[in-house]
Order: structure tokens, then C-alpha cells, then sequence
């Protein structure tokens, strides 16, 4: 059979690289499509090399826009590919606007489409991803779940049994076959800091960097927490030219965004994280490093309550409570059901039993 496979922006390469790997190996055919969502350098092509993923069978060339724009221009490039390539199904990870997209366009063409990250809901409308997780879902055939709150989230909303697969978390596959490489680089070195001796951050949530007093009020705890440890933030795209209005305080330095690997070590050696993203949650837990996460909400609950995750809100008094309670008394390291490296494995297995028992017909 003839699988897509679609990837664009930074999370999405983790997540297809293991997915590709396991239909590889079964004898499918993939095509790699890149949407072209994200595009600089230090958002991309770094991660190809990082991680070995072969270069895309196409680029849709996307680039940014609104929501309506780059989700419009992702499917109208999308389409006329898919009407090519005749694919028996479609995978789509994670949720962004290029997962959405697709899935739109490969459930209306007819393929099997299949979402990697379903089930993970944050209940919070105002986050444009949660919009994605939620559509995505409901257009798709195959329900791959990665964490049996996802399992219980789709039940509750009426999927059937046949379509979720609880097949562990395809991010983690790609850090445990990455992690004795990175930690046997310079990264380190290159960085500056010594392990345990330094503190990571990542922001770039539109909630956290988009409104100029939410982010002053989140600069602020950092310049607490970073009279106690030193603190390193490499920036994301959208955060970079608000950064420069809101001045940085003493204490965080700012470098810019790091490859798979250099920032795989610096979160296996940081003796704390703080974040707004997704993938950092889950990669945090899995290496056993405590997170602190600068949201009201997480969709990945399974972090906070078999993980080293705390969401701590926006309030500088609590976050810089939490990190001194964290910098005294670590959380202990646990790792969730199925996270074990075999995630993309099991994806394959099922989507190709899919294709092979019922044929790529969609069930009606
Ligand atoms: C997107 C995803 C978000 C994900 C994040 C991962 C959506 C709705 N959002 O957010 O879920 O957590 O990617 O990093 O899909 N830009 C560059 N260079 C690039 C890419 C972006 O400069 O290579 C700048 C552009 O000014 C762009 C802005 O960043 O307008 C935002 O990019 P976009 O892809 O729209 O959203 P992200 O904030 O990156
Ligand atoms: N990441 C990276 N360099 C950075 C920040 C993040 O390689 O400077 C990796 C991180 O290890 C994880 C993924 O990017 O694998 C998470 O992506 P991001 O935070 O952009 O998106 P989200 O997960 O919030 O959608």
C-alpha cells in the first residue's frame, strides 16, 4: 500500500520519523509530504539531519499566515497531490494547522486517514490546537492514542471501539533512539552550562507571548527563579521580536532555537524546565526532569499525574513558588504505559492490518 505521511512544522518531524520507519520496514510504500509550515533553518533542516529523516517526496511550500490562510493554502496544495498519488491512507501527527488540513483533504478524497496524537484534549477553546485536535479527530479513521486518558477522552466522545489504538507515545520513540547520542555531544560545552547547574525555557504559546502583560508578568517569575538558578531560553520564531520590546531580564540568555539533539541534552541536564509546549512536557517526563508548565490547562495530563509535571498558570508568585519547591525537592522519575520506544511499531502494524482486512474504503 501507499501511505502519506505528512510533517511541517518543528513537533511534527519527532513524531513521523518513527511512524515512517515502522511502514518502512513492513514493506509500504511512504511518501513524505512536507507542508512547509515551518521553513527557517533552525526550525527545520536541522531536524532532518538531526534525527536522518530523508529529505520530502513534496513540498507544498505553505509558509506562514493567518489560520485561515495557511490551513487554506496547505489544502489547496495538498489536494491536486493527493489526487496524484492515490494514496490508501493518509497520517497525520500532532496538532497543528498542517495536521488539520490534511486530514480535511485526505477524509474528503476518501482515504483511510489516520491521526497519530489523538484523544488529548485541553478543554480549552481559546487554544487554536485544541480546535485542530478536536476536527482532526472527528474526520479521521484510525484514533492512535498515546496515553489512556486519550483512549477515555475519545470514548466519551462517541468514537467506536475498532478506530482507537492506545499505541504509546511516537515523541518518545525518537528520544530514546536519540538520547546516548545526545548526551555524548558537546552540547553542553557549546552552551556553556554544566549539568544541574542550569534551568531551560521554552515559550511560545500565542496565550503567553502574543499579549505584552501576560509575557511581562512571565518574564518576571523568570527573573525570580533565575536569581536562583541560572536560566537558558532558545527562542522560538514568534517570542523572538516580542522578547525585544519586553526587555529580558538579568539571569535568562537567549539563544537561538536548538536542534533535536542539543536540546535533547540540555533538557536531560537541566535541573528544571519551564514551558509552554506540548512536546516538552512529554520528553521532560520521559527523562525524568521536573517541568513547570506556564499554562492554565494541559491536554497531556498523563505528565502531571505518572510524570515530573506541575501546571503552574501564569502568576509569577506561584510559578516562583513552584520552582523553588521543585529546585529543593525533585519529583521522583516515572514513565507512563507503552512510552517505551515502540509506539511507531504498533502504528504500523495496525494501519497495515487496516489496509490489508478492509481495503482502504472508509467505513460509512
Ligand atoms: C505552530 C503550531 C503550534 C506548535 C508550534 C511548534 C499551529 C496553529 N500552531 O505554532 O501548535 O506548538 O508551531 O513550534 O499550527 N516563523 C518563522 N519561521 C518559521 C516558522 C514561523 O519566522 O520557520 C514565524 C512567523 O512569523 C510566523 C510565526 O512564527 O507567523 C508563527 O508560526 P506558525 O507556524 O503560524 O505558528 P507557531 O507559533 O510556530
Ligand atoms: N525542540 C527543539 N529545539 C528547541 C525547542 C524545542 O528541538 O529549541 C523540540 C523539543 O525537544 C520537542 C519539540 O521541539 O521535540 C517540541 O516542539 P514545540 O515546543 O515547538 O511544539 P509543541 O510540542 O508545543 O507543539
Amino acid at each position: 500500500p501507499t501511505v502519506i505521511c505528512v510533517a511541517g512544522a518543528r513537533p511534527n518531524y519527532m513524531k513521523i520519523k518513527p511512524v515512517l520507519d515502522g511502514l518502512e520496514e513492513r514493506g509500504a510504500r511512504t511518501v513524505l509530504v512536507h507542508t512547509g509550515q515551518h521553513y527557517d533553518e533552525s526550525m527545520n533542516d536541522v531536524f532532518f539531519r538531526d534525527l536522518g529523516l530523508r529529505q520530502p517526496d513534496h513540498r507544498l511550500g505553505a509558509g506562514s499566515g493567518s489560520h485561515a490562510v495557511q490551513t487554506a493554502r496547505v489544502m489547496t496544495a495538498f489536494e491536486p497531490l493527493v489526487e496524484t498519488v492515490a494514496p490508501h491512507a493518509v497520517v497525520v501527527v500532532g496538532d497543528v494547522n498542517s495536521t488539520l488540513a490534511c486530514a480535511l483533504v485526505g477524509a474528503k478524497a476518501g482515504c483511510v486517514v489516520a491521526h497519530v496524537e489523538a484523544g488529548l484534549r485541553s478543554r480549552d477553546w481559546s487554544m487554536p490546537e485544541e480546535i485542530n485536535r478536536v476536527v482532526t479527530d472527528r474526520v479521521s479513521d484510525l484514533l492512535f492514542a498515546p496515553s489512556s486518558d486519550a483512549v477515555t477522552n475519545l470514548t466519551a466522545e462517541g468514537y467506536r471501539d475498532d478506530q482507537i489504538h492506545l499505541v504509546g507515545n511516537v515523541m518518545i520513540d525518537t528520544l530514546y533512539a536519540n538520547l546516548d547520542r545526545a548526551l555524548s555531544s558537546d552540547a553542553l560545552d557549546r552552551y556553556g552550562v554544566t549539568a544541574g547547574g542550569f534551568g531551560l525555557v521554552t515559550l511560545h504559546r500565542p496565550a503567553n507571548v502574543d499579549s505584552p502583560d501576560t509575557l511581562a508578568a512571565l518574564l518576571d517569575a523568570l527573573r525570580q527563579v533565575a536569581t536562583r538558578i541560572p536560566l537558558i531560553l532558545p527562542v522560538h520564531p514568534r517570542t523572538a521580536s516580542r522578547l525585544e520590546s519586553a526587555g529580558v531580564p538579568a539571569g535568562l540568555r537567549l539563544v537561538p532555537p536548538a536542534g533535536y539533539l542539543d536540546f535533547l541534552a540540555l533538557q536531560a541536564s537541566a535541573r528544571l524546565v519551564l514551558t509552554d509546549s506540548g512536546g516538552v512536557q512529554e520528553e521532560t517526563t520521559a527523562l525524568g526532569t521536573p517541568c513547570l508548565t506556564l499554562r492554565d490547562n494541559t491536554e497531556r495530563p498523563v505528565t502531571v499525574d505518572e510524570g515530573t509535571n506541575q501546571v503552574v498558570g501564569r502568576d509569577p508568585a506561584r510559578i516562583v513558588a513552584a520552582a523553588t519547591t521543585v529546585l529543593r525537592d525533585p519529583p521522583a522519575k516515572r514513565r507512563p504505559a507503552l512510552w517505551d520506544g515502540k509506539a511507531g511499531a504498533r502504528i504500523a502494524d495496525v494501519l497495515l492490518d487496516r489496509l490489508r482486512t478492509q481495503g482502504a474504503a472508509r467505513p460509512t
